[in-house]
């Protein structure tokens, strides 16, 4: 469910009309619903209620400081890849307690700021990470609080782009070999073993690859305990699918079915990092037509938005629905077209003979579900701006972020003496 639906043949965004947002700061721009993220958010909270979890909102998916403070207003943490992001959810006002630090590549800079941030865990993910953690939590005279992300070898069915869990990706440690290194991390005197975490994957729409990761999970703290060494705290990533088309994935609540079955009856705390179910149906992408141009064989609706505003069907071949702004008439017949940008790549195509209703030179269109990966993965890839993003609540609506300008764009550059 989300807020954004025809009233009196015009999209809203909750109770704003898109076109006057359109009106208002041009196109193209990302709309986001104030009410549909705390909708999302809460389904979750309802979900593993009875169950001790942490929801730490997986701030790639969309981490503008707005969309961050609204979901820590309603008590999210957050889930961290970067430094960048480490200083947006901090800035954002999460509280540092409630932060986790996960990701394959953390630079010693980073984990230093980490360290000096007092964020409630950093995910190691490999015996390098650990010794270099180990050292600068031994250099600070700290405990460097940490979860130690296993691969639990389990093929999550999803985009092989996304897919995390298995044992030739790049990220974990083996689920083999992690009894040994989780024995090593719980002697090293600058690291305090907290949590052991597992993320196999994004868009997941089957619920076995969650239990057979979970199950693993569950073994590994069982064997750890039979040995006397214990975690607090099991981090079991995000990667729940959302609906991008009339396929409906897993419930929240099945999921949390999943969880309480494999691993309800453990104690300690978990810590659950979504980040595509509580932002991806809580945005559109704004577009206007630009052109409709009669190929011999397809009409091409050239619109513009490109892919560097919206990558992920070029990257992912992902479909979005696209909805014309204006309503059309009840019988309003369909016809095929491809919706395209206007990059100079064949890649930027966001959709290819796709039914919709006429659309004509400056319509509004806006392509659903953009809320997560959309903005966050933006860039300024043939030398186009960085679009706006606009954040709705109720009947007010507020630039979250402004549309970048040339001289910004411009002035990033720097021309060397010898030129
Ligand atoms: N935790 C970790 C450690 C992750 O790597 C990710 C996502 C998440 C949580 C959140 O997963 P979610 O709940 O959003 O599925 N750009 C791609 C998605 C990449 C996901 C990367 N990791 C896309 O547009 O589909």
């Amino acid at each position: 469910m989300n807020h954004f639906q025809y009233v009196n043949g015009i999209l809203h965004a909750e109770a704003v009309p898109v076109p006057a947002v359109a009106e208002a700061i041009g196109t193209p721009f990302y709309c986001y619903s104030t009410a549909t993220l705390e909708r999302h958010f809460q389904v979750l909270k309802d979900a593993v209620s009875g169950l001790d979890a942490l929801i730490c909102y997986a701030i790639k998916a969309n981490s503008n400081l707005a969309v961050i403070r609204t979901l820590a207003a309603r008590g999210a943490g957050a889930d961290v890849v970067s430094g960048g992001e480490l200083r947006r959810a901090l800035a954002a006002g999460v509280p540092a307690d409630r932060i986790v630090f996960s990701g394959v590549g953390k630079t010693p800079d980073e984990l230093a700021f980490a360290l000096d941030s007092g964020i409630l865990e950093i995910n190691v993910e490999s015996e390098p990470e650990l010794e270099e953690l180990n050292a600068l939590a031994l250099a600070r005279g700290v405990r460097a609080p940490i979860g130690l992300r296993v691969n639990p070898d389990v093929d999550a069915h999803t985009h092989e782009k996304i897919t995390t869990g298995r044992k030739e990706d790049k990220f974990g440690i083996e689920w083999t070999r992690a009894p040994q290194i989780l024995r090593r991390a719980a002697a090293m005197p600058g690291l305090e073993l907290a949590s052991i975490a597992v993320h196999i994957g994004s868009q997941l729409t089957e619920l076995a690859p969650f239990a057979d990761a979970f199950r693993r999970l569950r073994d590994l703290v069982l064997s750890l305990r039979s040995e006397g060494i214990s975690v607090r705290r099991l981090d079991l990533g995000g990667g729940l699918g959302i609906p991008y088309d009339d396929q409906p994935p897993p419930t929240p609540a099945d999921y949390a079915g999943v969880i309480r079955e494999t691993l309800g009856d453990l104690g300690g705390r978990l810590v659950l990092e979504p980040g595509r179910m509580l932002g991806g149906n809580a945005g559109i992408l704004v577009s206007r037509g630009i052109y409709v141009k009669e190929g011999e064989t397809r009409r091409f609706v050239i619109c513009d938005a490109g892919m560097n505003d919206l990558v992920r069907p070029a990257m992912y071949s992902a479909f979005h629905t696209i909805l014309p702004v204006a309503e059309p008439a009840p019988g309003t017949p369909l016809a095929p077209v491809d919706v395209v940008g206007p990059i100079c790549e064949s890649a930027d195509t966001f959709a290819k003979q796709r039914p919709l209703p006429p659309l004509g030179r400056g319509d509004l269109i806006a392509f659903a579900t953009a809320g997560a990966y959309g903005a966050a993965m933006s860039s300024i890839y043939n030398s186009r701006l960085l679009i706006p993003e606009v954040l709705v609540k109720g009947d007010d609506f507020a630039v979250v972020r402004p549309r970048q300008t040339y001289e910004e764009m411009l002035g990033a550059d720097r021309i060397p003496a010898w030129l």
